[in-house]
């Protein structure tokens, strides 16, 4: 139960199939609730939590609307590495959870790249959104270039090494993976099922060296031009978990048929 007293998606409920949405910069607050509505008419299946990262701007409205949702949550896209204080214009984690949001996005390539995010200042992020009870969708995924010179899986070992790898075993019950190759973000360009698959293989099997077994509990969500030409194949790889999607979270046409593709 959160502060408004609904009930929650919840992580901890082990290997959950997620369809998550990701907003961006898109989306007026009126169209984003018209959105909302047709999503949860249409999204009945409850094995699968879906979950829809908004704009800052529209996190109280949606959580209100969400307590009258049994599948949709609602998560924010990102929250500040500092605590509280004089820093113009950013959301701490603290805020979030006072509106009733349970779950954000920390990490995306998008951040990353035109913010800076380096894995030290996205563990600050970690540190502060389990201390506020938040669940986190953490990303990782490498650049073209590092995938052709073969050393995208070190790479995005280490991004979650440098980034999770301090944490104890019980808070990863509070954290999902989403791979996003940054080549295929927002490109139609996919990563081939075989392709995400052995990523997410790695993953596991890293997240194993650290925490053990509670890696098979954790769901690893496979993002970067999902479409619903492609998510029922990439969703029954064997360690993918559900999808972070952009673009085609905007309407419910695309992002329907994607949550009802497990
Ligand atoms: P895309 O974005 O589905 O538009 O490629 C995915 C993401 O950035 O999360």
């Amino acid at each position: 139960m959160n502060i408004f007293g609904f009930s929650i998606l919840n992580f901890t409920m082990s290997r959950r199939k997620i369809a998550a949405g990701n907003w961006k910069m898109n989306l007026n607050l009126q169209d984003g609730v018209h959105l909302v509505h047709q999503i949860v008419k249409a999204s009945r299946d409850k094995r699968v939590d879906t979950l829809l990262g908004v704009p800052f701007p529209y996190l109280l409205e949606m959580a209100r609307l969400s307590r009258y949702m049994d599948n949709v949550d609602i998560m924010a896209q990102n929250c500040s590495h500092f605590e509280n204080g004089a820093h113009t214009g950013e959301v701490s984690a603290s805020m979030l959870a006072s509106l009733g949001i349970e779950t954000v996005v920390i990490g995306h390539s998008e951040r990353r790249a035109d913010n800076n995010e380096t894995n030290d200042i996205l563990k600050l992020k970690v540190d502060l959104a389990l201390a506020n009870g938040l669940q986190i969708v953490f990303c990782c995924g490498e650049s073209l270039k590092t995938r052709k010179a073969k050393k995208h899986i070190s790479f995005v070992k280490n991004q979650i090494k440098e980034s999770l790898f301090h944490l104890k075993k019980k808070d990863f019950d509070h954290i999902v993976i989403a791979y996003e190759p940054i080549w295929a973000i927002g490109t139609g360009e996919t990563a081939s099922p075989a392709q995400a698959q052995e990523m997410h293989r790695e993953i596991r099997k890293y997240l194993k060296s650290k925490i053990q077994n509670k890696a098979n509990d954790i769901s690893i969500l496979y993002g970067g031009s999902v479409k619903p030409t492609n998510a029922k194949e990439l969703f029954g790889q064997k360690d993918i978990d559900g999808g972070l999607v952009g673009g085609a979270s905007l309407k419910a046409e695309t992002f329907v048929p994607i949550i009802n593709s497990f």
